[in-house]
């Protein structure tokens, strides 16, 4: 358990999707925790349950650019899970803010970290610090050419995460997560196509495949993240090291596009093809070894997730959430 280790935690992004399941087996397991969010993507009603539930919730709105408004947030804190990003959508259209965030953001939270000398800091980062696949599957020595504004400022991030820890002799470890799904994902055109195709075919609309749908996915379940961002919390192990957070699942999107019309009865509703995305990458292959070596075992079938994912969705969609 968490307690034995840690006292408090400080979750950036902790009302977006991912965060807010971190928050969540946070307080589970008893630590006091701190949310950070400017709730540009992420939700107060992600967190609303968590505080009738959890009185050592505090939720702050702040952004990670401003330094000195994080500094009031640090005191006692022992470990940071660091998730609060601009996302790949959003930096399309304004890549001087991915800057600022995912690489500015990461900067402060690793001087902060350093100077309240908190124990432990979980970084997290993402797939596309690859670019262009070289060889498959591909693991974490596979070279990182960023491809996306988005995939260069995450590579920033990291550059400054390992040089903190060798600097500094921190402890902290990066997490590469790969198609994330599950219940809080945004399900608006921002959000992940799990969800998206969810929303739609609840809505009685055909799913929307950009491309031919042979497109692969190496979908990830959320609860799985939250199980390595604890095992790694657990251990020293993990210092200075970057590790693929991907189940090695594969599924195509013209496969989720069936499955989600099977789980929710729609089967009568036809796709709808439109043109490729500019640069969607078509094949997936990602080594997992490196986490699974460390102790780490997937355990939801992909089938499990989208269930788990649309009953949500069903409730939310129908505003019981
Ligand atoms: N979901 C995925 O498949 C995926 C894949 C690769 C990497 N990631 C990484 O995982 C992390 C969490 O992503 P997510 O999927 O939960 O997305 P999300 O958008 O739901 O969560 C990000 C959260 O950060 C908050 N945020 C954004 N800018 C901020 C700022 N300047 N200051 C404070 N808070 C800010 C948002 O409001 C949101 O709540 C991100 O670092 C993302 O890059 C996610």
């Amino acid at each position: 358990m968490l307690r034995e280790k840690y006292k408090k935690a400080l979750v950036t992004g902790g009302a977006g999707f991912i965060g807010s399941h971190i928050v969540e087996e946070c307080l589970r397991q008893g630590l006091e925790v701190v949310s950070i969010d400017n709730y540009f993507a992420g939700k107060k009603e992600n967190l609303k349950l968590l505080h009738e539930q959890y009185p050592k919730l505090e939720e702050y709105n702040c952004d990670v650019t401003d330094y000195e408004g994080l500094k009031k947030y640090m005191e006692g804190v022992d470990i940071i899970f660091h998730e609060a990003a601009s996302k790949k959508t959003i930096c399309l259209n304004d890549p001087r803010k991915d800057l600022l965030i995912n690489a500015g953001g990461t900067f402060n939270i690793l001087e902060l970290a350093r100077d309240f000398k908190v124990k432990k800091v979980i970084h997290a980062s993402s797939g596309s610090v690859y670019g262009e696949a070289k060889y498959f599957p591909q693991d974490e020595d596979h070279p990182v050419n960023p491809t996306s504004y988005y995939g260069v400022s995450k590579l920033a991030g990291e550059k400054y995460v390992r040089a903190f820890c060798d600097l500094y002799d921190m402890d902290c470890t990066i997490l590469r997560y790969f198609h994330v799904y599950g219940p809080r994902q945004e399900s608006s055109d921002v959000g992940g196509v799990v969800s998206i195709f969810g929303r739609r075919v609840l809505n009685g609309q055909a799913p929307k495949i950009y491309g031919d749908g042979s497109q692969e996915r190496s979908f990830t379940y959320v609860k799985d993240v939250v199980g390595i961002n604890m095992m790694v919390a657990e251990t020293e192990k993990t210092r200075g090291e970057a590790y693929n957070c991907a189940s090695g699942i594969s599924v195509t999107i013209e496969e989720l596009a069936t499955l989600v019309k099977k789980y929710l009865n729609r089967e009568d509703l036809k796709n709808i093809y439109d043109e490729w995305t500019v640069g969607d990458i078509k094949n997936f292959n990602v080594s997992n070894e490196k986490i699974r070596k460390l102790g780490f075992e997937f355990k939801t079938t992909f089938e499990q997730g989208l269930q788990e994912t649309l009953d949500w969705l069903r409730d939310y969609v129908g505003g019981r959430q």
